[in-house]
């Protein structure tokens, strides 16, 4: 039997944020969901999480994540305090238990995988994940023999200066035969700089404590403050750039793009430089993103492509292309073989096949039909100061350049309307539509000859 508890009761001093420590994000992914999915391979029979400060924020960030159990440690007296907690709900449990730091995030799932069966078969009473740092700077420092066998345990901040010379660091990861532990767990004390209960210190009070040395020490990153943050954000982007390229994805400029977990692509999609993708994209292939775009939650059909704009909460289709300086908005369906230009905004809208809004327009409420050709500056004028209303533009019209639509308004097919328009009522289909002062000449005008 194996239960998994998940340390997340602590303030984050060090990160100086509103946001409990555990819900800062990463990659579109909070640090405690991200150490959760950590051990999803497994299948614990519980799964506990310590929570403390602002539990109900941590606990209303997770309540869909099904089966977690949630124990209050209040106060927050050190991570030997937090695992103290489990002594009553895991009363009677055999079985190894699993501690995983809320804070170190970047943990593969086979580490842990690799961990828990080492474990299981030195029959140890914990076994612990380290890694050896080049600036083991704040982590706990790990003393063992030659064999992996664990004397203690020291932090950064209890360590002589002799004993920090040793880099082989604490992850905070650890494997406990839970029987054994819930005999020391009563006997820590606080006894330390910081006067907490440290978890490290039953590795001493138990029998027997194995270590195992990852080979990939960015795995073991804590996030204590925001330098760290950045770093493991690093580390991230670069294995989705690293995974995505070995998948037939081109960047021209890798390091100046970001990813989300979420985005797929398809063959031959060219990341141009300063592109950024959040949410869940869906790109297809031969789509050429950037430079300068932002992406967020946009599904994009095949052979696409977006310069210096941003598309968001949009569905895209195939042969289309977007920018530069344009702004999809959310709830926008792009037909296929639709051009939206230079500072374009499109909100709300439904655009058919074929559709053109080349030039510095607002799109917003809208449902056009195909091959409408929208001129320069043309305008809907959804509000009216209390509600939005719609525009209906039938499939082949054109609207001349300067056009202002005054929603709600509907002009039929193969409309055309003249350029500086104010249109407030229906048009027929196939008609013109004039809206605007007759031009007034006086012909031998002199301004002079007064
Ligand atoms: C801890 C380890 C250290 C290790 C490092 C790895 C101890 C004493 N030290 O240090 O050996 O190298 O992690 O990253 O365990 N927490 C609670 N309740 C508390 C205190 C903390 O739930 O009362 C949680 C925090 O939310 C966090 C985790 O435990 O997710 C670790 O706490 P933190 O204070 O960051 O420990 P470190 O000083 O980093
Ligand atoms: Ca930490």
């Amino acid at each position: 039997m194996l239960a998994v508890a998940v340390l997340a009761a602590g303030k984050g001093t060090r990160m100086k944020s509103a946001l409990p420590k555990v819900l800062q994000p990463l990659a579109g992914a909070t640090l405690v969901e991200r150490v959760l999915a950590s051990a999803r391979n497994l299948t614990p029979e519980r799964r506990l999480l310590i929570v403390g400060h602002q539990a109900e924020r941590v606990e209303a960030q997770l309540s869909s994540n099904g089966g977690l159990e949630f124990v209050l440690q209040q106060p927050q007296n050190g991570t030997g305090h937090a695992v103290q907690q489990l002594l009553a709900p895991l009363q009677g449990f055999q079985g190894e238990l699993l501690v995983l730091n809320g804070d170190v995030p970047l943990l593969r799932a086979e580490t842990i995988d690799a961990l828990v069966s080492t474990h299981r078969s030195s029959k140890a009473d914990v076994t612990l994940l380290t890694a050896r740092l080049d600036d083991p700077t704040g982590y706990g420092r790990v003393f063992a023999d030659a064999k992996g066998r664990v004397s203690g345990i020291i932090e950064h901040r209890d360590c002589s200066d002799e004993q920090r010379a040793n880099n082989l660091t604490n992850a905070g990861i650890y494997c406990f035969n839970w029987e054994k532990l819930a005999e020391v767990l009563p006997k820590l004390s606080t006894d330390n700089d910081q006067g907490e209960l440290y978890l490290t210190d039953t590795v001493q009070l138990l029998d027997v404590a194995m270590q195992m040395e990852v080979s990939d020490p960015d795995e073991v990153n804590g996030i204590n403050n925001r330098r760290q943050l950045a770093q493991c954000e690093g580390v991230l982007q670069q294995r989705l750039r690293d995974h995505w390229m070995d998948e037939g994805v081109t960047f021209v400029d890798p390091a100046s793009c970001t990813l989300s977990e979420d985005c797929s692509f398809g063959c031959d999609v060219v990341i141009e430089p300063q592109t950024h993708l959040r949410g869940a994209c869906r790109i297809g292939d031969n789509c050429r993103l950037g430079p300068g775009s932002l992406l967020d939650n946009a599904e994009l059909g095949c052979d696409v492509s977006v310069v210096h704009s941003v598309v968001r909460d949009a569905l895209v289709g195939s042969d289309v292309a977007i920018g530069p300086f344009a702004h999809i908005r959310p709830a926008t369906i792009v037909g296929d073989s639709c051009k939206i230009g230079n500072f374009v905004e499109i909100k709300k809208s439904v655009l058919a096949a074929g559709t053109k809004v080349n030039h510095l327009s607002y799109i917003g409420d809208a449902e056009l039909g195909a091959n409408v050709n929208v001129g320069a500056g043309t305008i809907t004028a959804n509000f009216d100061g209390k509600n939005k209303h719609l525009t209906v533009i039938g499939e082949g019209s054109k609207t001349g350049a300067n056009s202002v639509l005054v929603a709600p308004v509907v002009i039929g097919k193969n409309v055309t309307i003249g350029a500086g328009s104010t249109i407030t009522k229906a048009v027929p289909d196939g008609s013109l539509a004039i809206g605007r002062a007759k031009q007034l000449t006086k012909e031998g005008w002199d301004r002079n000859a007064k």
